[in-house]
C-alpha cells in the first residue's frame, strides 16, 4: 500500500482531521488544500502548542526593576533634532511599518492603516506616515527608505492602497516606495492544538506577530539593500498610533548619542490598570518589555516614592536599532505566546460556523530579542504628542480619541506659531513634529 508522506505527516502532528478533511475534497478545491496543507510546517504548529498552549501556565517573569529612561529637555532635543536630520541627509536610517496585525478590534473590512478616521482630506493612518516621511524628505534633503509589514488577510489590500496613492495624496512616490514584504503566518489552533479551517477547503492561517520581522526583512532582500545603500539605522513603529513619528530625528539623535545599538520610546504610565506593555531590568538586569498580562496586579500597582507607578515606561512600540543588531535578531528563536481570540472558523465536517468560539493565536513578539542586545536605552516622550492609539471602534484608543489627540497637539502648534486657523489643522507635510512650516500649504 502506498504511504501518502502528507498523511503521515498531517497524523504525525495530531492533524488527522485535516488529511480526513482532504479526503472529503475533489477537483481544483482538493489540489489547492492540499498544497496549502503541504506549506505549513506542522513540526512548528506543534511546537507553538507544545511550548505556549492552554494547558501550559505561562512563566511569570521574577526580580524585575525599573529601566532608567531619559527625557532631554528642550535644548538637548534640539542637539538631537539637528544631529538626526544630518543622518537623515546621509541616508543613515530607514523606516519600517508594521501593519501585519488583524485589527480585529477596530472591525474594520480593510488594513488598519486605510480606516477611515474622519480626519480632513480624509487621511488615514497610511497616509498621514508618508506624508511625515515627504516632510522629513524636505527637511534633510533626503525621504528615507520605507518598508510596510503586510499580513495575510491584508497583504492584497494594502498593495492595492499603496499602489493607488501615487496621485497628490503621495507626491513624489515611487514603485520601490514603500517596499511591501509579507510577515509570518501560522495556523489558528483549537485548544488541544488541531488546525482550524476558515471554509472547506482552507486553513485559518493568522498572522503570527511581529517577531518574525527581521528574518522577513531579511529573506526579502531588503536589509542587504539598505546595507548597500548606507542605512545604519532602523525605525520600527506600528501602524496604529495617530501620533507616531517615522524616522524622529531626535529619536535618531537620542540613540546615536545614547551609544547603544537600541533605543525604545516611552510614555508615562500613570494608571496601573491601562493596557500597556512596559520596559523594566529583567532579574538579570537585562532590558526586556513585560505585557500588562504577565504583571501581577500587585506589581503593576506598586508605586514609588514619587507616587507613580515603579513600572512606568509604557512601551509604544516604536524602537530603533542599528542593521547590525536586525541582523543578528533574525537569527533568534523568540518564544511562542497566546492569545485567545474569536477566530472565524467552520467545523470541516458539518460545515457548522463555529466563530462565535475562541481559537487559539500564536504570537512571537520582536521585544523578547531585546535582552540579547549589548545595551538599551529609553527615551521617554510625551504622551500628548506622540502616543494615540486607534485599537477599537468606539470609546478608549478609537478614531475618535486618535483625532481628538491629533486635533489638539495641532491646537498647541499652531499657537505655538501664533496662527489661527479653523479647523486647527496641520498637515503632515508642513510640520512633522511641530516645527514651523516652510510653506503655507503644500496640498495640490
Ligand atoms: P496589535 O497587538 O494591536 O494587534 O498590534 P492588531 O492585530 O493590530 O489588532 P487586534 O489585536 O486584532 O485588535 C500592534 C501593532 O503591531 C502590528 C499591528 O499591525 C499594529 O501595528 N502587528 C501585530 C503586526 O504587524 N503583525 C502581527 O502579527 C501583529
Amino acid at each position: 500500500m502506498m504511504i501518502d508522506p502528507l498523511g503521515e505527516r498531517l497524523l504525525r502532528h495530531g492533524q488527522d482531521h485535516l488529511a480526513d478533511h482532504l479526503g472529503t475534497l475533489s477537483g481544483a478545491v482538493h489540489d489547492a488544500f492540499r498544497r496549502e496543507l503541504e506549506s505549513v510546517d506542522w513540526e512548528r504548529a506543534a511546537s507553538m502548542h507544545r511550548h505556549a498552549g492552554p494547558h501550559v501556565a505561562p512563566l511569570l517573569p521574577e526580580g524585575l526593576a525599573p529601566i532608567p529612561s531619559t527625557e532631554p529637555d528642550a535644548s538637548q532635543r534640539d542637539g538631537f533634532w539637528q544631529e538626526g536630520l544630518a543622518m537623515l541627509a546621509r541616508g543613515e536610517a530607514a523606516f519600517v511599518l508594521m501593519a501585519g496585525g488583524q485589527g480585529s478590534r477596530l472591525g474594520f473590512d480593510g488594513p488598519k492603516g486605510a480606516c477611515p478616521l474622519g480626519l480632513p482630506d480624509d487621511l488615514v493612518l497610511f497616509e498621514v506616515v508618508v506624508r511625515r516621511l515627504l516632510r522629513l524628505g524636505e527637511l534633510s534633503g533626503k525621504i528615507p527608505p520605507f518598508a510596510v509589514m503586510t499580513g495575510p488577510e491584508n497583504d492584497a489590500a494594502t498593495r492595492e492602497w499603496f499602489k493607488d496613492r501615487t496621485g497628490p495624496a503621495v507626491p513624489g512616490s515611487r514603485a520601490s516606495w514603500p517596499s511591501l514584504f509579507l510577515q509570518s503566518a501560522a495556523p489558528a489552533l483549537d485548544d488541544d492544538g488541531k488546525a482550524l479551517v476558515s471554509e472547506s477547503g482552507k486553513l485559518a492561517l493568522v498572522p503570527d506577530g511581529n517577531g518574525g520581522i527581521w528574518e522577513r526583512l531579511r529573506d526579502a532582500g531588503i536589509l542587504d539593500a539598505w546595507a548597500a545603500a548606507g542605512v545604519k539605522w532602523i525605525h520600527v513603529a506600528g501602524v496604529d498610533n495617530l501620533l507616531s513619528l517615522p524616522c524622529d530625528p531626535v529619536f535618531l539623535g537620542f540613540a546615536k548619542a545614547a551609544g547603544h545599538p537600541l533605543s525604545c520610546k516611552s510614555v508615562l504610565r500613570t494608571d496601573p490598570s491601562e493596557k500597556v506593555g512596559v520596559y523594566v531590568l529583567d532579574g538579570d538586569r537585562h532590558p526586556r518589555v513585560a505585557e500588562y498580562t504577565e504583571l501581577p496586579p500587585e506589581t503593576a500597582g506598586a508605586r514609588a516614592a514619587d507616587g507613580l507607578p515603579v513600572f512606568r515606561e509604557a512601551n509604544i512600540a516604536s524602537h530603533l536599532l542599528t542593521l547590525d543588531l536586525a541582523r543578528s535578531f533574525a537569527e533568534q528563536e523568540l518564544p511562542w505566546h497566546l492569545a485567545r481570540k474569536k477566530i472565524p472558523h467552520v467545523d470541516p465536517v458539518s460545515g457548522h460556523d463555529l466563530s462565535d468560539r475562541s481559537g487559539c493565536k500564536y504570537e512571537r513578539f520582536l521585544f523578547d530579542a531585546f535582552p540579547s542586545a549589548s545595551g538599551m536605552s529609553v527615551l521617554r516622550v510625551s504622551r500628548a504628542g506622540e502616543f494615540a492609539p486607534v485599537k477599537n471602534a468606539q470609546g478608549v484608543d478609537s478614531p475618535q480619541t486618535a483625532r481628538e489627540a491629533l486635533e489638539n497637539l495641532h491646537r498647541s502648534w499652531i499657537a505655538a506659531w501664533g496662527e489661527h486657523r479653523d479647523p486647527p489643522w496641520v498637515d503632515p507635510m508642513e510640520s512633522f513634529s511641530g516645527e514651523r512650516p516652510t510653506k503655507t500649504s503644500t496640498r495640490s
